[in-house]
């Protein structure tokens, strides 16, 4: 069996990584030609741990291509990987579906299995399915299905090699034996339902573990008013097992190409089928006004920001990956320049996407280690908890500093090292020190 993967960005191209890897032979699709030719010469469009390695091992195995009969030619089941951005209105664009199923219709000549991998709103299938009928030049053999992909950027391979679970939604035996046939070399269980269930699956679980973050913010607030500590009440509240410890980490709130879209999509499917999901709206919410809390602590601390220099330590939505999308990293630094400070930002690995995202402003200076961030500054900002933050010199920091400040947006410092170094550490939702 030959596995097709149409979209080539995040969840697509680990999904073609890893079923080659798995022993498939699969075939890429992108329309972006110039996304295929470095593909070809193993130039990766993004930065993932593993990625790279994993495709130089299978590349073999793996053929990038930009035509769509090709991919129907050669293949027997195509994962649609296509995106499925944000409207304005908080609703998914289906466009890409659309058009990836209208494409499909009018070229296939023999059975195909569309498989729905990105995230989409329920109901979905049916729209394809009605697509497909409606452009298919004569009567076409195919069928739709779902198999939501629940892999996180930066440990992707490893979710996607090693699930908790499966999903998939299927309408007949066939298409079932297909995804026996397709995952019988993974160790987890295989959730067998039908679609709509399938789809549903996928955005309540995103918009479950966005609840857990906007929760966590939430007590975060209180303890900060009331002398109590985040970090323990996450840690008591996650041992009970029904509850888990993951995902409770409290500080600027969730960023990414997921939660923030999912959130939202998934409250609008609710309000389009008369369900009340302002459960959800309440969770973005909270999750919004992280940002300005977070400016409300360096006013409270440094009182004027016009022409302060902030240490801003980490750019990506979370470490280990480039990904600037919906990261609040964007949105506290557009804040700070609006009101006339001065940001010396440096990330490890995200420095690049967040220069394309962010544009040119004099007020941000790109530096090439935190050190030389720190240097004059008036307060650090750390907005991603990459490792190297938390093992940096906070002696020969303090020196470089003009007012020895930390901000941590993501409690990732041991207080007690930072507290013995007389810094003014306001981390989130727990007891700081020196102010
Ligand atoms: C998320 C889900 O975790 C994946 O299961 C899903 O497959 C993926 O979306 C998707 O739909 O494609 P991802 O967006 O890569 O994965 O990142 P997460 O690790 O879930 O983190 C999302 C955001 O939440 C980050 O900004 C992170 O910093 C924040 N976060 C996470 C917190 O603020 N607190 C936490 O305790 C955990």
């Amino acid at each position: 069996m030959n596995l097709g993967v149409m979209g080539l960005g995040h969840v697509g191209l680990v999904t073609a990584v890893c079923f080659a890897e798995k022993g498939f032979k699969v075939y890429g699709m992108d329309k972006d030609k110039n996304r295929i030719e470095n593909l070809k010469k193993k130039v990766l469009p993004f930065y993932e741990p593993g990625l790279k390695e994993l495709l130089l091992k299978n590349f073999e195995k793996i053929h990038f291509i930009s035509e769509i009969k090709e991919l129907i030619n050669n293949t027997d089941v195509i994962f649609l990987c296509v995106g499925t951005p944000p409207l304005p209105d908080g609703k998914a664009d289906l466009s890409q579906v659309e058009d990836a199923s209208r494409e499909i219709a009018k070229n296939i000549d023999k059975y195909v299995l569309i498989v729905e991998k990105s995230t989409v709103p329920v109901k979905t299938a049916e729209w394809i399915k009605k697509t497909m009928k409606l452009y298919a030049r004569k009567d076409v053999d195919f069928e739709v299905a779902s198999n939501p992909e629940f892999l996180r950027e930066g440990s992707a391979i490893k979710d996607f090699l090693e699930p908790d679970r499966i999903v998939v939604g299927v309408e007949s035996e066939r298409a079932q034996k297909i995804f026996e046939e397709i995952y019988r070399d993974f160790n987890a269980p295989i959730i067998f339902t039908d679609i709509e269930t399938a789809e549903i699956i996928k955005h309540a679980s995103n918009a479950f573990l966005a609840t857990k973050i906007s929760f966590i913010n939430m007590i975060a607030d209180l303890c900060e008013k009331t002398g109590a500590d985040v970090m323990k009440v996450a840690e008591a509240m996650g041992l009970d097992k029904r509850i888990g410890r993951e995902f409770l980490n409290a500080g600027i709130g969730y960023g990414g190409s997921c939660f923030p879209k999912d959130v939202k999509a998934f409250y609008r499917i609710g309000e389009e089928h008369g369900v009340d999901f302002n459960l959800l709206k309440c969770v973005d919410k909270i999750n919004e006004q992280r940002i300005e809390k977070f400016v409300s602590k360096i006013k409270k601390v440094l009182w004027i920001i016009k022409d302060k220099v902030f240490a801003v330590w980490g750019l990506a939505f979370k470490p280990g990956t480039d990904d600037v999308r919906e990261a609040p990293s964007l949105k506290i630094i557009k804040r700070i320049v609006e009101e006339k400070g001065i940001c010396k930002v440096y990330d490890p690995y995200a420095m690049n996407n967040f220069k394309r995202e962010f544009g040119e402003n004099e007020n941000v200076i790109y530096v090439s280690d935190l050190y030389e961030a720190c240097k004059s500054s008036h307060a650090i900002l750390i907005l991603t908890e990459w490792d190297e933050f938390k093992n940096a010199d906070f002696r020969k920091i303090k020196e470089l500093m003009e007012t020895p400040i930390i901000i941590d947006g993501r409690n990732c410092l041991d207080v007690e090292k930072i507290k013995e170094l007389e810094f003014i550490y306001i981390p989130t939702g727990r007891k700081g020190c020196g102010f």
